[in-house]
């Protein structure tokens, strides 16, 4: 669907990505941080790439959503797989945005910006025959043809960014396999010459790019705002669009450089790397246990 209006201007475009704020186990020092930030520098647009609660549960929700409605920005929200309903299943399967209803014109919204357009693409499933769990994605052909449709709809000429939570790659290096169909989405998209693919999901920040068959695609991943961190501290990404450049700052209370936030290879999940060869950044802030999954 097409959101806020373009508002024409000139000059560099400034964008904050944040993602997997998780709502029953978000840092508040790192979350204060970035309302602050919000209020003073005023980005034209956020993108909040899911995982907005723990557990999709309803005070999770209701922290959330007075979180996101206090930004006086435009935003748009996708949704993670934490937040669908996990405990009532009959919400999970039959009305499984129904908790999003205080924030629903913002869920899967468009932004347009001037030149440049936020387009979402749906990467969360209720469930998937061909494995379990359904915590990784699934591009499934329906969520593709509606991004891509919404991406042809555009004025030509239009810069385009895609917000998803799970990142595209579709298997790892070992050939475990990571986002279904995310091959052709990502082959797809970087035949329409799409600037970048925000996401989220794996906690841990990135910036790659990816060769697919109709060419490069960006893929550029933020880290989370709670406390289940994985080798980062908590962290958001500043993007700078301005002509045909796209700039990543990680930023991050720990004042870490951005090129020590970023792995190098997706991993499978958002848990603390444990198995050697697992992708770290540099800066390895691997927390001793694993933090809680509830
Ligand atoms: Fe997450
Ligand atoms: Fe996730």
């Amino acid at each position: 669907m097409h959101g806020q209006a373009a508002v024409m201007r000139n000059g560099p475009l400034r964008l904050f990505h944040i993602s997997d704020i998780h709502f029953g186990l978000e840092d508040t020092r790192a979350l204060d941080w970035v309302k602050s930030c919000i209020e003073t520098e005023k980005p034209d647009a956020i993108a909040i790439t899911g995982d907005l609660t723990m557990r999709a549960r309803h005070p999770e929700f209701r922290a959330a959503c007075e979180w996101i409605t206090a930004l006086k920005v435009p935003v748009t929200v996708e949704v993670g797989n934490h937040d669908i309903p996990y405990f009532n299943l009959y919400q999970r399967f039959f009305a499984p945005y129904k908790r999003f209803k205080a924030i629903e014109r913002l869920v899967e919204t468009e932004l347009d910006l001037p030149d440049l357009a936020i387009v979402p693409l749906r990467t969360t499933t209720r469930a998937q025959y061909q494995r379990f769990p359904w915590s990784n994605g699934w591009v499934t052909e329906r969520a593709l043809r509606h991004t891509l449709d919404a991406i042809d709809a555009l004025p030509s000429g239009t810069r385009i960014l895609i917000a998803c939570h799970h990142p595209l790659t579709e298997r790892r290096a070992d050939g475990k396999l990571l986002t279904i169909n995310g091959t052709r989405a990502m082959e797809a998209l970087a035949g329409r010459k799409v600037m970048g693919v925000l996401s989220g999901h794996v906690h841990d920040a990135f910036d790659l790019t990816e060769q697919t068959a109709a060419g490069p695609l960006r893929m550029i991943g933020a880290g989370t705002l709670s406390k289940r961190i994985r080798s980062t501290p908590p962290s958001f990404n500043e993007i700078v669009v301005e002509g045909d450049q796209v700039r990543v700052t990680a930023r991050n209370l720990a004042k870490v450089p951005t090129r020590a936030m970023q792995i190098d290879e997706v991993p499978e999940n958002a848990l603390p790397p444990r198995e050697p060869r697992e992708p770290v950044a540099p800066i390895a802030t691997v927390p001793p246990v694993d933090p809680p999954v509830h």
